[in-house]
């Protein structure tokens, strides 16, 4: 069982500058995410929040809600949030970051990950398909840490 976390902004997907974000919805998203977990075995549940405390609050009880992992697209709080971080470095649960751009090609700010520091590791810039990448690999990884 995956948590699929997105945060600010990511609700306006497939609106949201599109040239940076695809077309695609939110909902289109989810929807990938569920069918990978599905083909796996294993099920998806999908949140989108703006609020800080509210992507903290669903980190601090991802284990106790029974998740295996989280794939967690922090948005623009990837590059500001150190609560953020804390609390991706505060769960057992592992936490996958994801981007849907390049955040390395785009401007400077967006070249430090605060969040993905403290993650166990990131996928960025592959679109949609970098989450169904974070869901096969939390649901396929090998708990000891050797992949
Ligand atoms: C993003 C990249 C962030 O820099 C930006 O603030 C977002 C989306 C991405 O998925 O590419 O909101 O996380």
């Amino acid at each position: 069982m995956i948590l699929v976390l997105n945060g600010p902004n990511l609700n306006l997907l497939g609106a949201r500058e599109p040239e940076v974000y695809g077309r695609g919805t939110l909902a289109d998203l989810e929807a990938l995410c569920q069918a990978t977990a599905r083909e796996l075995g294993s099920s998806a549940t999908c949140r989108q929040s703006n609020h800080e405390g509210q992507l903290i609050d669903w980190l601090h009880g991802a284990e106790a809600e029974g998740f295996v992992g989280v794939v967690l697209n922090p948005g623009g709080y990837t590059h500001t949030s150190v609560a953020l971080r804390d609390a991706v470095a505060s769960v057992r649960v592992p936490v996958v970051e994801v981007h849907l751009s390049n955040v390395l090609r785009r401007e400077p700010f967006r070249h430090v990950s605060l969040t993905g520091a403290a993650a166990v590791g990131s996928v960025v810039g592959l679109g949609p398909q970098g989450y169904a990448l974070a869901v096969r690999y939390l649901l396929e990884r090998r708990p000891d840490g050797a992949g």
